[in-house]
């Protein structure tokens, strides 16, 4: 099969130039200690997605599960994964897993859950469609006037001090 010139292109001058101009920010996403697949606890398999983020409905942050809730699973399912094993390493030393935080917002700025939540806002209209996600590229910047604007379609208070405390 003849290569025609769209294709050399992406093999030679695409990768050179991502070179000299730098990587765009989402190879900057370090990878995860364990690689951990969305899409299939919540995707596949249906695990809903406070059954493991379980501080959404009722305080600031979602939370991430401990290792021992990993365990309480994979004790058994895909046991003999080198992924798992890796859990394992972490469960038997008692150390938590160091999971590099992806969505984060500058000090000066306030952020709940809670309420989001309470008021039926999906973890998707914030977060997107993690459910189909097998692992985070990019780290997202959140802007104010994206908070602002959902405020507003919805009535709820744009006051400085709500978010800036
Ligand atoms: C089986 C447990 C489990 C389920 C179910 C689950 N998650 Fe997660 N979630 C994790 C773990 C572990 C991490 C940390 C690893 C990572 O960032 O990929 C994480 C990370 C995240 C993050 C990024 C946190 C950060 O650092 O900013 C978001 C957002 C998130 N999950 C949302 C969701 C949503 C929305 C659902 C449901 C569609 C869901 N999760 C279902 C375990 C789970
Ligand atoms: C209204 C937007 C919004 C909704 C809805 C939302 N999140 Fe978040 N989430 C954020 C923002 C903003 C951050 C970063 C907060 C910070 O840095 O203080 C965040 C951070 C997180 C984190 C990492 C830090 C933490 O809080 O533990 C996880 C995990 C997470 N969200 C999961 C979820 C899940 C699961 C749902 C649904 C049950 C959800 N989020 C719904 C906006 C939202
Ligand atoms: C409610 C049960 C449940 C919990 C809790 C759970 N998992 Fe899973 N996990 C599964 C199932 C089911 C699969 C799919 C196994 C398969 O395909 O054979 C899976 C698959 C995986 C895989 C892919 C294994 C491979 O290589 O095929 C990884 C990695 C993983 N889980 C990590 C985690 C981590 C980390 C946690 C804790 C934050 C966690 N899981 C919590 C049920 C769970
Ligand atoms: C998709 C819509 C949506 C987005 C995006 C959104 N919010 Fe909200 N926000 C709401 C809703 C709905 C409420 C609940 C109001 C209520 O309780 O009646 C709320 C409530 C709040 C509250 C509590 C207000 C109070 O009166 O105490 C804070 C703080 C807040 N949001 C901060 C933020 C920040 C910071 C962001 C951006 C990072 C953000 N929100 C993005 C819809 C949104
Ligand atoms: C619904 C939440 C919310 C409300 C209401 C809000 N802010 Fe913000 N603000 C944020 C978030 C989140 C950031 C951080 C993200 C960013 O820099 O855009 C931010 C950032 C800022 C910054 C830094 C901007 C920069 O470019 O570094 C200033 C200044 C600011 N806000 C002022 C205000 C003032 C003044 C008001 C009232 C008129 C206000 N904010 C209302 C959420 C909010």
């Amino acid at each position: 099969m003849k290569r025609g010139k769209r294709t050399w292109m992406f093999i030679f001058i695409v990768p050179l130039a991502l070179c000299v101009t730098g990587f765009p920010p989402f190879s900057e996403m370090p990878a995860q200690p364990i690689d951990f697949p969305h899409n299939v606890h919540a995707g596949a398999k249906k695990i809903p997605c406070q059954y493991c983020h379980t501080g959404a409905r009722r305080s600031p942050v979602a939370m991430i599960p401990s290792v021992d809730r990993c365990i309480g699973c994979h004790k058994i399912i895909a046991a003999d994964k080198a992924e798992i094993q890796k859990i394992k390493g972490y469960y038997e030393r008692g150390e938590p897993i160091p999971w590099v935080r992806i969505f984060t917002l500058p000090d000066f700025a306030f952020f709940n859950h809670a309420p989001h939540i309470q008021a039926q806002v999906k973890c998707q209209m914030c977060h997107g469609p993690i459910e189909t996600v097998d692992r985070f590229r990019q780290r997202p910047a959140i802007e104010m006037g994206w908070c602002l604007k959902c405020h507003r379609e919805k009535n709820v208070s744009v006051d400085c001090y709500i978010c800036h405390r």
